[in-house]
Formats: C-alpha cells, sequence, structure tokens
C-alpha cells in the first residue's frame, strides 16, 4: 500500500484519537459563497465539502469559518459565531461523515485584513478589490497594532480588554465546533491574520506584554490555544496552520515557528499545517513542493505531531514522494481539488491501489478505477 493511502490515527491529549482513512487532506478554501453577508453556509457549502468527501479525501477542512463578523475576511464569508451557523454546519459534517472522511473547521479572525471584497471574479471587474467601502458595508477593523503592511483601511490597535474578549470568542468557537459535530479545529495561524499578526514582528509594534519579544508576540497565540483546548473535547484533535516563514527579512520565521510548535504541542495541539507568507511583499520561493521543507522543520521539532505539507502539491506521485522521504505525514490539496473533486481517488488508483481499496462513493463504482 502507498504511503498516501495508509490510514493514520491522531493524538490528542487523551492518547490516540481521530482515524483518518488516508492522509490527503482538503486543504481550506474560502468559497465566498455567502451572499446572504449573514455567515451562514448553505447548498453551496454542502456540495463543495460533499463532493471532495465523496471524492475520498481523509479529512475535510472547511473553508476560514469566521468566529466573529467583525473578523470576516469578506462579507461572504462563512462563520460559526451563532446558532444559526452552528445548526447549519451539522448536516454538513453529518453528509461528509456518510462518505467516510473526516470533517475539520478551520476557525479564523483576519484582524487587519477583515472588511475586503469578496475575491471574485465580478467584484475585481467591477474594480472592487481591498478594503469594502463605507458605502458598501465596511466595518472597522482591529489587530495587535495600527498598520499599513496590508494596503488596507489601517485597523484600530486592540486593547488589553479586547484580547481577551478576543480569547474567548475563539473558545465560544470551537465550543459551538463540537455542537456541529466536527471532528477536528484548525485554527487559522497563517496568511497575515489575526494570529499571524501578533506573532510576526512585521505587525506587531505592541509595547505591552502582547508584542515586543518572542514571548510576547506569542503570548496572544498561547493564549488561544489553551482557551480552545479547554473548550474543545479532550478526545478530538486540535490543529493549527501556521505561516512557516513571512519569507521577509526581519519577520516571522521558520526558526520561530519550528520554536512555537513544540510550545503549541506541549499545549496540546497535535496537527501542525505549514503554509507560507501573508504579511508584505512575497519574496519566498515558488514551485512544485515548495513549502515542503517549512512542515519537515515542523516535523522535527514535534516528532509525534500530525505534520502536513501544502503548497503545489499537484500530483499522485509528488504526494507519495513527500511521504516516503519522510518529509510530512500528509498532505493538503488546495487548487488540485478544486479542478478534480476526486483527486484521492484518482490518486488511490495511481498509485496502485485495488478497485476495493480506493476511496470512493459506492454510487459510482461504475466509473472503474
Ligand atoms: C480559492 C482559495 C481559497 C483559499 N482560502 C483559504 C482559507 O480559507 N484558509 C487558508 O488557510 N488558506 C486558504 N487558501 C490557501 C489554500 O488552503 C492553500 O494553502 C493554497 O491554495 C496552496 O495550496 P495548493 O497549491 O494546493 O492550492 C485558499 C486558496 C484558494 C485557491
Amino acid at each position: 500500500m502507498s504511503k498516501l493511502f495508509a490510514p493514520v490515527q491522531l493524538t490528542t491529549p487523551q492518547g490516540p484519537g481521530l482515524k483518518l482513512r488516508n492522509r490527503t487532506v482538503l486543504a481550506p478554501m474560502c468559497q465566498y459563497s455567502v451572499t446572504n453577508r449573514d455567515g451562514v453556509p448553505h447548498a453551496w457549502h454542502l456540495s463543495h465539502l460533499g463532493a471532495r468527501a465523496a471524492g475520498g479525501f481523509g479529512l475535510v477542512i472547511t473553508e476560514a469559518a469566521a468566529i466573529t463578523a467583525q473578523g470576516r475576511i469578506s462579507d461572504h464569508d462563512a462563520g460559526i459565531w451563532n446558532d444559526t451557523q452552528t445548526h447549519a454546519w451539522a448536516p454538513i459534517v453529518d453528509f461528509i461523515h456518510s462518505q467516510g472522511a473526516a470533517a475539520g473547521i478551520q476557525l479564523a479572525h483576519a484582524g487587519a485584513k477583515a472588511s475586503t471584497y469578496a475575491w471574485l471574479p465580478q467584484a475585481a471587474a467591477d474594480g472592487k478589490v481591498g478594503s469594502i467601502s463605507a458605502q458598501d458595508g465596511g466595518w472597522e477593523t482591529t489587530g495587535p497594532s495600527e498598520t499599513d503592511v496590508f494596503g488596507l483601511v489601517s485597523p484600530a490597535a486592540m486593547s488589553v480588554e479586547q484580547i481577551k474578549v478576543s480569547i474567548q470568542d475563539w473558545a465560544d468557537a470551537a465550543r459551538r465546533a463540537d455542537e456541529a459535530g466536527f471532528d477536528l479545529v484548525q485554527l487559522h495561524g497563517a496568511h497575515g491574520y489575526l494570529i499571524h499578526q501578533f506573532l510576526s514582528p512585521l505587525t506587531n509594534t505592541r509595547t505591552d506584554e502582547y508584542g515586543g519579544s518572542y514571548e510576547n508576540r506569542t503570548r496572544y497565540a498561547r493564549e488561544v490555544i489553551g482557551a480552545v483546548r479547554a473548550a474543545w473535547p479532550d478526545h478530538k484533535p486540535l490543529a493549527i496552520r501556521f505561516s512557516g516563514d513571512d519569507w521577509v527579512e526581519g519577520g516571522w520565521r521558520i526558526e520561530d515557528t519550528a520554536r512555537f510548535a513544540a510550545e503549541a504541542y506541549a499545549l496540546g495541539v497535535t496537527a501542525f499545517d505549514l503554509s507560507s507568507a501573508g504579511i508584505g511583499k512575497y519574496y519566498g520561493p515558488t514551485g512544485p513542493g515548495f513549502q515542503v521543507p517549512l512542515a519537515t522543520a515542523v516535523k522535527h521539532a514535534v516528532p509525534d505531531a500530525f505534520v502536513t505539507a501544502v503548497g503545489m502539491i499537484n500530483d499522485a506521485s509528488q504526494a507519495e514522494q513527500v511521504l516516503v522521504m519522510g518529509a510530512a505525514d500528509g498532505v493538503s490539496i488546495g487548487r488540485a481539488a478544486l479542478k478534480n473533486p476526486n483527486w484521492p481517488a484518482a490518486a488511490a488508483a495511481e498509485l496502485g491501489a485495488a478497485q476495493d481499496e480506493v476511496p470512493f462513493a459506492a454510487q459510482y463504482w461504475r466509473a472503474h478505477w
């Protein structure tokens, strides 16, 4: 059997926990489809996530789900800050389960990068990019510090009191995610959003206990992890996605990520996904598997965790090679899975799985992988 399709069991503070049928993970991807602007997921989310569960993913992770209305990247984002949203996620989770996949939710707060137009072709054609104008319903954003790094309307710097409220928001969202039936929570700590804004010296210029030294810049993330871990059941794994490196001189670097991953692991995070960048201009590498070395660095720091690599891992043998070489424990697939929801089934067949081992919906068996 290929390594990619070997099942894996994630650890939790209570010991061995969630079992995945294979090591393919659907990367979180914003759908910008909540046209009602109420954060409630609907038929599109069921169809999008459901198709990829039926297509064989071991773990299906939702798009960035906002923990508060203010924390949405755009007004078309899905959320999990109220009961209506929680109840709307539940049947989506049930369907993912019915297809043999595990269901993860990415909890997110965009901080200084909130209140932007949805990344949709029509919005771009209409010149609606960047911060949402006041007449279009833009809202005030907050972050660790005022910053113009993103070329957006500057956020207000959060007071310590607002930080404490925000930490509780993460915990409340995790509790709702459990109510909805999710198996795994992934904290969005990447791409220049709120947690990453606290970590990176490029966006965190605070002089209080939440800024300055490494110890202080990581405090918010540590407190979020602590609060979420307390609200999220001990038998369920908690994950985090990092930007492993800002790829900017003077920014958050992979050495910081590896160090912090070990601290996060000690606080009960047992799954890590390694993306990069999101703050400032992009100076990093690109190309097939360009972020794999970031996952490997974290794997060395937290050998007992489930560490996944992401980024331009597009075909089966490339994904298999990442695992064969011990560079990561699994792979997250983004755009390739937008093109082909059956990416895992196709990959399994390509890697030599027998007909009855290909993870695929029974209704489609006559397609004969
Ligand atoms: C349409 C789209 C939406 C995305 N939304 C998110 C998101 O909600 N959260 C996140 O962490 N990354 C998001 N990403 C990044 C992907 O999860 C992934 O890291 C990136 O696309 C690189 O992987 P790939 O080369 O396999 O596509 C998004 C990417 C795309 C293409």
